[in-house]
C-alpha cells in the first residue's frame, strides 16, 4: 500500500483525506513513477467541488508531477528504471473518464507518450510545476497561431499559467512586445519574468490601456472588458469555459510528452524558469493547506507539494 490524498464526495478542501491506497500497477506502455513532487492546478479543487468529469470514487486529485521511475511495462521503450521524468498526467479514457489515479500519491502509473526526462538543471519541485500549466500556455500560442514580431497583451500575469505565457512569449514565440496585468504587490515581479510593461489592474481600467495589441491572451477568462486592447481582427484566446466575448475562442492544453522534450533547450539554457510560489513548496502532509492557498486565486507561479514521505519499495513489490 502507499499513501495517497483522495476524496470519496464532492465538496470543499474538506473533503480530503490522507490514507492507504493500493499502489498501481503498470500495464505494458506504462511507468511506474515514484512521484518526488507534485503542484497542483485550478482544475484539481473545480474538479473536488463539483463533476466536471465523470469520475470514479475514491478520486485522487494531481495532474503534475516528476519523480523517478520504479518499475515499466514490457512495451516501454524510451525510459528505464532509475531514470527522473516529469509530466502531466491527465489523459483520458474512450468514455470521458481519467485514466488514472491523480499524482498527490507516493506512487503513480503514467504512459510514456505522456512524460519527459526532468531537465538536469530543474529540482523535481521545478520539474512538476511546469506540464499542464506550460502545455496550456503553449497551447494558447497555437491557437491564436501567433506570429513572431508580434506584440502580446496578457491578463493574468502573475498566475501559474500567466507567468510562463510572459516567459514563453519572448523565449519561444518571438513576441516584439509584451504587455501583461496583475495588482499591485505584483508588479514588480511580473516585470522579472520579462513583460516589457506591467498594468496594474487595480489602478487602471483596458480603456486606458494607450496600445493595442496584435494577441490578447486572457488566463482569466475576462474577455468582456479586456478585448478593448486587442487590434481588430486580432486574435483574442481564454482558457477559462465558458469564452466570455464573441471574439475569444476557448483555447486547452494537449497533454504530450513531446511539447515537454521540445522545452528542454529554453528550460537547460534559463530562457524558461519554473515559477514557484513562495509560500510552498508544500509538505506532503500540507496538501489541504495548500489547497486553500490556491483557492485564494492570488497565487504566485505554482503551488508546488514536495513528496517527503519516506516509504520504501522495491521493484519486486508489483
Ligand atoms: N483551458 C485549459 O486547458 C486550462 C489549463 C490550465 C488552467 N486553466 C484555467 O485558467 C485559469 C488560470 O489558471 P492558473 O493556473 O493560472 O490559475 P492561478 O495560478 O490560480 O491564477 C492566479 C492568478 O490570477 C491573477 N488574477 C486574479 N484576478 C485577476 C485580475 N482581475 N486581473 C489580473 N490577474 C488576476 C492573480 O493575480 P493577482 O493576485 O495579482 O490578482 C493570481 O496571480 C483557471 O481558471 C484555470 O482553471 C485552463
Amino acid at each position: 500500500m502507499q499513501k495517497a490524498w483522495f476524496y470519496k464526495e464532492y465538496g470543499p478542501k474538506e473533503v480530503l483525506q490522507l490514507g492507504d491506497c493500493p499502489i498501481p500497477i503498470p500495464q505494458a506502455n506504462e511507468l511506474l513513477v515514484r512521484v518526488r513532487a507534485a503542484a497542483l492546478n485550478p482544475i484539481d479543487f473545480k474538479r473536488r467541488q463539483r463533476p466536471i468529469f465523470p469520475s470514479d470514487f475514491p478520486v485522487v486529485p494531481g495532474c503534475d508531477m516528476a519523480g523517478i521511475v520504479v518499475a515499466k511495462g514490457s512495451n516501454v521503450i524510451k525510459f528505464d528504471i532509475g531514470d527522473e521524468v516529469y509530466g502531466n498526467i491527465q489523459d483520458f479514457n474512450a468514455k470521458g473518464k481519467l485514466k488514472q489515479l491523480g499524482t498527490l500519491a507516493e506512487f503513480i502509473v503514467i504512459e510514456e507518450t505522456l512524460v519527459a526526462t526532468k531537465p538536469k538543471n530543474l529540482s523535481f519541485e521545478e520539474a512538476a510545476s511546469l506540464p499542464l500549466a506550460v502545455q496550456t500556455a503553449i497551447q494558447g500560442f497555437k491557437t491564436a497561431d501567433f506570429k513572431e514580431g508580434g506584440t502580446v497583451f496578457i491578463v493574468g500575469g502573475g498566475g501559474g499559467v500567466g507567468t510562463l505565457v510572459i516567459q514563453l512569449a519572448k523565449a519561444l514565440f518571438g513576441a516584439s512586445f509584451v504587455v501583461a496585468t496583475t495588482s499591485t504587490p505584483k508588479v514588480e515581479f511580473v516585470k522579472m519574468l520579462g513583460a516589457d510593461d506591467v498594468v496594474d489592474y487595480t489602478k487602471t481600467k483596458y480603456e486606458q490601456v494607450e496600445d493595442k495589441f496584435d494577441f490578447l491572451y486572457d488566463t482569466i477568462g475576462d474577455c468582456k472588458n479586456s478585448s478593448v486592447v486587442a487590434k481588430e481582427g486580432a486574435p483574442i484566446v481564454e482558457i477559462t469555459w465558458p469564452p466570455s466575448h464573441p471574439r475569444a475562442v476557448y483555447s486547452s492544453l494537449t497533454v504530450s510528452g513531446e511539447e515537454l522534450e521540445r522545452l528542454r533547450p529554453c528550460l537547460e539554457s534559463g530562457k524558461l524558469k519554473p515559477v514557484i510560489d513562495p509560500t510552498g513548496p508544500y509538505n506532503f502532509e500540507d496538501v489541504i493547506e495548500a489547497f486553500a492557498y490556491l483557492e485564494t486565486g492570488r497565487a504566485r507561479g505554482k503551488v508546488v507539494i514536495s513528496g517527503t514521505l519516506d516509504q520504501h519499495y522495491t521493484t519486486n513489490s508489483v
